[in-house]
């Protein structure tokens, strides 16, 4: 008989959670505002808000964290992280920074003037707010497919070369200072970019002489991908995936909190000297010393650890296969899924789930509500709400997906939450047509409104 799939590890230490009731959640939920990010962790039974600094470190990165050279200069673990960058990526320079923003604060800050256009698969809301914030354009070319939660092309985070072709020919060249392309891209539900893309990507920027990045927060997952699923590709180890998915770039941002497995860090990694040394001086003002960044000593350990084991096959699988689980489960109930799943999360279709509820009362937002009220599960609106206003008319910009993400952590869920997730979402899916009250905003902020939204109920 074939041996079924289980875990690459075994657990060390365990954390209890608890479960609460329906009233108390309702009560809880209320006080809230109807912002899942209001709620307290312990208001809180299965946690899928994010991915990001909520995964479980290894014996091997804790005791990393015993090692850290807590020098401001100079440090031992800035080496240990540098080399790990240069094995990994193949970058001969990099910047610590505290986080994955913060890396494009600075990043942004060296090469972004008000007017320019960033084009991309599909910027991560911190990537379209730093750039916005400085009076520039976030550009996405998404797909076509991406859009279809009932399409499974494989590799929906792909960059439309046609639509990148018109804005790099239709601008002049200096105000295109960086192509960005998100891997795997979070937007549209943790989709993969294939090599293919990136390579083609690349020669095109450099027709016009334009840098491409990569913002790398779930690089690995990407390269599983594209082992699995891109011809020609499936003997090739992650690592070697790894290195030419970055040959096709001059540098990266990373928010480490995803496929470092850390809880906090991230970084910048370049190949060119200059633009290293400007963005030093913005590292300095905004992080911290360039040897640091932002980070202890000890963190710099645990993330150089994590970008080893991040990059392990036997890890990747365990990870994917996972959210696949949750994804299978889902299937069954026939509850609308973005498809193929995605590396970090299931993307519920809330359009398909609660096809009556109009745009404006904030469609995934609304079925976030219910989960929770139905079985204590926090997950994440990827909607209207998160796409915020338009800087320049103000107007709400209602995105062509509305989605409820699950977000699964890495190595801190067993199968049977993830089960428990699925059966949650099926209740709720069997009473959808009762649920036909949205939610309306009372309070926001002026960017990045989702963390601090307030919403009500319509009445
Ligand atoms: N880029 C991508 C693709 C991301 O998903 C994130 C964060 C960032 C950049 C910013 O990194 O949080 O370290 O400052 N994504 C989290 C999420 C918050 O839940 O998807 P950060």
């Amino acid at each position: 008989m074939k041996l079924p799939f289980a875990e690459s590890y075994k657990m060390k230490m365990v954390e209890s959670i608890r479960k609460s009731s329906w009233e108390e959640r309702v009560e809880w939920i209320k006080a809230a505002k109807y912002n899942l990010f209001n709620l307290r962790s312990d208001q809180v039974f299965i946690d899928l808000l994010t991915d990001s600094g909520t995964g479980a470190m290894s014996d091997k990165q804790w005791s990393a964290l015993m090692l850290g050279d807590e020098s401001y200069a100079g440090a031992s673990s800035y080496f240990k992280m540098k080399t790990a960058i240069k094995d990994i990526f193949g970058f001969d320079y990099f910047l610590p920074t505290h986080q994955g923003r913060a890396a494009e604060n600075v990043l942004f800050s060296a090469m972004l003037k008000e007017g320019d256009i960033v084009p991309g698969n599909a910027h991560f809301d911190t990537t379209k707010g730093h750039i916005e914030f400085r009076k520039a354009h976030a550009m996405d070319c998404t797909i076509a497919e991406a859009y279809d939660t009932t399409n499974s092309f494989p590799f929906k985070g792909n960059i439309d070369l046609n639509k990148l072709e018109y804005i790099l020919e239709n601008n002049p060249r200096e105000k295109i200072p960086l192509i960005i392309i998100t891997a795997t891209c979070n937007t549209p539900g943790g989709q993969p970019v294939s090599l293919q893309n990136m390579k083609e990507v690349y020669t095109m920027a450099k027709k016009f002489g334009i840098r491409v990045f990569i913002d790398s927060a779930r690089f690995a997952e990407n390269a599983y991908f594209i082992k699995m699923r891109e011809p020609g590709c499936q003997d090739k180890t992650i690592r070697e995936i790894v290195r030419e998915m970055f040959q096709y770039a001059d540098g990266m941002t990373m928010s480490s909190k995803k496929d470092a497995i850390v809880n906090m860090g991230g970084f910048i990694g370049l190949s060119d000297k200059e633009l290293f040394q400007q963005a030093s001086i913005y590292n300095i003002m905004y992080e911290g010393y360039i040897t640091y960044g932002g980070m202890s000593g000890r963190d710099m350990n645990a993330l150089a650890q994590g970008l080893y084991e991040g990059t392990e096959f036997d890890f990747l699988e365990t990870r994917i296969k996972q959210v696949a689980y949750l994804g299978e489960k889902l299937d069954e109930f026939d509850i609308p899924t973005q498809n193929p799943f995605g590396g970090h999360a299931i993307f519920v279709d809330a359009k398909r789930f609660l096809p009556n509820m109009p745009k404006e009362q904030f469609v995934a937002q609304t079925l976030a509500v219910e989960l929770y009220l139905e079985a204590g599960v926090r997950s994440v609106e990827i909607g209207a709400l998160l796409a915020d206003r338009d800087p320049v008319t103000r107007e709400n910009r209602y995105p062509k997906l509305e989605m409820l993400r699950l977000t699964i952590p890495r190595r801190v869920y067993t199968n049977n939450h993830m089960y428990y997730v699925a059966v949650a979402m099926k209740n709720v899916y069997d009473r959808r047509f009762d649920i036909t009250k949205g939610l309306k905003i009372v309070n926001e902020a002026p960017i990045m409104r989702h963390f601090t939204v307030e919403l009500e109920r319509v009445q």
